[in-house]
């Protein structure tokens, strides 16, 4: 029986668990920053806020604490948000962990010091002490995931063994594990797809959005073979899959409807998606001072245009 612990009881968080306890896992969440998500996981019946279901009594809730992650576990599963990481790095930095890691946020971090971009990965490796780091991303919808809807997801490590090693761990009949050594490229496909489906779902037709995803893609492979992932990491789940989804449905592609409707982020923003978190903003928000000094804008003419939209509040413009 592995031991897991599953830092972040947010959607995904909470959805994750499903699999895991299915392969009869030993399975422990904690939530070190959101009251609703602690009073949710600590009730008596469980019942998810943001997945509307309930989750296994079998699942153990546990405080956040130091001495919890000292606890011996098999694995460390971290599903916070983007703006976790740096917080969940620095926990983890002083305990000296050699657990594996798998981390299953999605997303990258800009250092102005050293004026470069990290994966979660490479941040967690390099600014805090060589942890022992796996990726988890493609397609998944957490509410989907938690009703058992069949779905594909990658999990990425140069050392594919491990990688293998944790697959065996979460894989069921509805939650298919492929693998990858390319974990440069999962991280920044399953990273900027957040921004490509605002930008694809501001097509206010089915045609003008098949057009944005073709000219999307080309972007994305420039930008993932620009931070040395390989090119045909776009084509798997990480890449064209979630992007497909993302487009598909979720907050990117509504706000992306919004600017493609004439509305300026501001307005799109507090109208009608005021307490939603739009991560494809908060991304073009860490990567854009970066990407505009250093990126040829002639190859990301989209990214560019979506950037002055969110940070310069211009009416989106897309060729
Ligand atoms: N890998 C996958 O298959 C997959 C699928 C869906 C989502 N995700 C990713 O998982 C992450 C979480 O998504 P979600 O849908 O659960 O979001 P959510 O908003 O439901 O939960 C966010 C989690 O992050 C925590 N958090 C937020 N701000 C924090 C801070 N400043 N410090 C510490 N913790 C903080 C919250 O308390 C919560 O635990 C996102 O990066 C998302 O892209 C991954």
């Amino acid at each position: 029986m592995t031991k897991i612990l599953i830092i972040g009881g947010g959607a995904m968080g909470s959805a994750f668990t499903v699999p895991c306890l299915e392969n009869k896992n030993k399975v422990t969440i904690t939530e070190p920053y959101s009251k609703i998500f602690i009073k949710d996981l600590s009730s008596k019946n469980k019942f998810h806020s943001a997945l509307k279901i309930k989750l296994s009594k079998k699942l153990r809730f546990k405080k956040f604490s130091q001495k919890l992650l000292q606890e011996k576990f098999d694995l460390i599963v971290i599903a916070l948000s983007l703006s976790g990481i740096d917080f969940i790095g620095k926990e983890l930095k002083s305990l000296k962990i050699k657990t594996p890691i798998l981390v299953l946020t999605k997303g990258l971090k800009y250092e102005k010091k050293r004026n470069k971009i990290f994966t979660i990965s490479e941040l967690l490796k390099k600014k805090y002490n060589g942890m022992n780091v796996s990726a988890l991303k493609g397609p998944c919808l957490a509410k989907e995931l938690a009703r058992k809807n069949k779905t594909s997801v990658i999990i990425a490590n140069k050392n594919i063994n491990i990688a293998k090693w944790i697959g065996k761990q979460i894989s069921t009949k509805y939650y298919l594990i492929e693998y990858s050594r390319d974990i440069i490229g999962v991280e920044i496909c399953s990273a900027i797809k957040n921004i490509y489906s605002m930008i694809i779902g501001s097509g206010q037709s089915l045609n003008t959005s098949s057009s944005l995803f073709q000219k999307s893609l080309i972007e994305m492979k420039y930008l993932t073979k620009y931070f040395k992932g390989k090119e045909t990491t776009i084509e798997g789940l990480a890449g064209v899959g979630d992007l497909y989804v993302s487009a598909a449905g979720g907050r990117n592609s509504k706000m992306g409807s919004y600017l493609g409707k004439g509305f300026t982020f501001k307005t799109a923003k507090k109208k009608f998606m005021k307490k939603d978190t739009v991560e494809g903003e908060q991304l073009a928000r860490e990567i854009a001072p970066f990407i505009i000094k250093k990126i040829d804008k002639r190859k990301v003419p989209l990214m560019t245009n979506l950037f002055k939209a969110v940070l310069k509040n211009k009416k989106l413009k897309i060729n």
